[in-house]
């Protein structure tokens, strides 16, 4: 077993935290103050190169591997929560699906644009019935002729108003009695006539990333623009979900290194009747507890990776690493805050920040019931990951 990280990550990781604390942090306080997104930031991260990770050379991208993507979404969301949702939804749940589940033409069509930042994708699974219920979706996909007609509404869609390119899931055939059969994926334009989008107001977190609802109208999508096949729509968004719960995972490990950052310094320099409170035992014991979470963190997220990288499926362990990785990122924020004491409790510290930006991730990408409940069920045999369709790669 090799643990060590090569010259090129190391090298990405620089880049990607270079990134994070140049080109986001400076702002992030007035953005997230002001519930607004700054679009430069996606342009940004494109000419970076950030956008076509994970993506081969062939299509445009940069050619690295999985632990590379992992590692820019955690030095990114150290940064931002908002910087690691681009990722998690253009490269994870969009980008990365195509990679899986498209067509030669598809890949050769829609990768490089997307590995170059000069169009953004984002996913479309979740609808105001319809979270961690996914298999009841009701948004319609109806054929005419060499094209399907969309009708309904999604929400909760993270870059709704800036993504060109959205993966939509819809229910194509509503009459076959396993519901997870009758939905097929597209790939929906956003100047296609009939679209529109509304942002999301009023946030508790990711105040600084834009989410918002979709709505289909009537809209033509050609059929050359269906992912998958007709009804490999529920398992399109599973296996996007695989990819994107990667990233989160990743991710809040970033956000334990934040606070870390953040409580270092400060418990070293706050001193409590002539002591810094850095020596006091009920700190060390919280800042221990963040050191260990991190270490655990990305070990779990690192073997995610390697398991990508050899092609091996692993809903699993993805699902074990973003469930444990979240909820720990959510303690340390919580700790953090502890350790500030009332300067915790205000924005003159990221802090707070962190425990808000923290909270939605044991939200998004499936609940942090919906992954207890699946580490539950293959524990105990009632799930087990097989093949998910001849021919497709595992990942
Ligand atoms: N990859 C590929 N195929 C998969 C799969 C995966 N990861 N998981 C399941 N499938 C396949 C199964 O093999 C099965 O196929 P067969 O019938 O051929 O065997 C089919 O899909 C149905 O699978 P299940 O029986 O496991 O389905 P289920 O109904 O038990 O799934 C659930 C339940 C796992 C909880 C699922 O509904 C789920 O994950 N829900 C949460 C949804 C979620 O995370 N939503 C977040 C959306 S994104 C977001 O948050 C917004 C954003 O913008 C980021």
């Amino acid at each position: 077993m090799d643990f060590s990280l090569s010259a090129e990550h190391e090298l990405i990781r620089e880049t990607a935290y270079k990134f994070g604390q140049q080109e986001i942090v400076p702002g992030i306080r007035e953005l997230d103050r002001a519930h607004e997104s700054d679009p430069s930031t996606l342009k940004k991260m494109g000419e970076a190169g950030l956008l076509g990770v994970s993506i081969p050379e062939a299509y445009g991208g940069t050619g690295t591997d999985y632990i590379s993507l992992g590692i820019v979404c955690e030095e990114l969301e150290r940064a931002d929560t908002s910087a690691r949702v681009v990722m998690s939804v253009h490269s994870g749940l969009h980008s990365l699906s195509i990679l899986q589940w498209g067509t030669e033409e598809q890949k050769q069509r829609w990768l490089p644009s997307l590995a170059s930042g000069e169009a953004l994708g984002a996913f479309a699974l979740t609808e105001p019935n319809a979270g961690s219920d996914a298999v009841n979706i009701s948004t319609r996909a109806v054929r005419d002729g060499d094209d399907w007609i969309l009708n309904g509404e999604k929400t909760w869609i993270s870059l709704s108003d800036y993504a060109d390119r959205f993966l939509v899931i819809a229910v194509t055939d509503p009459d076959t009695p396993k519901k997870a059969k009758g939905m097929s994926a597209f790939i929906v334009d956003r100047s296609s006539s009939g679209f529109s989008s509304r942002p999301i107001k009023g946030k508790l977190g990711v105040r600084a990333g834009n989410t918002g609802s979709i709505f289909f109208d009537d809209v033509r999508v050609p059929a050359a623009n269906m992912l998958g096949g007709e009804g490999d729509g529920f398992k399109v968004a599973m296996s996007a979900l695989d990819h994107g719960r990667y990233t989160v995972a990743s991710g809040a490990v970033g956000i334990i290194q934040a606070c870390l950052d953040a409580c270092i310094p400060y418990s070293k320099d706050r001193k409590v009747a002539g002591e810094p409170i850095a020596s006091k035992q009920l700190v060390q014991q919280m800042i221990a507890s963040m050191a260990q979470d991190r270490e655990i963190g990305q070990l779990l997220y690192y073997k995610v990776g390697w398991l990508k990288n050899v092609g091996t499926r692993c809903t699993r362990e993805v699902s074990l690493a973003k469930w444990t990785n979240c909820a720990a990122a959510f303690d340390a924020a919580n700790k953090a805050v502890e350790i500030h004491g009332a300067y915790g409790f205000c924005d003159e510290y990221p802090v707070e920040r962190y425990l808000r930006n923290s909270r939605g991730a044991m939200i998004y990408e499936g609940t942090h019931e919906i992954h207890t409940i699946l580490q539950a069920e293959y524990e105990l045999g009632l799930r087990v990951d097989k093949p998910v369709k001849p021919g497709l790669p595992a990942v």
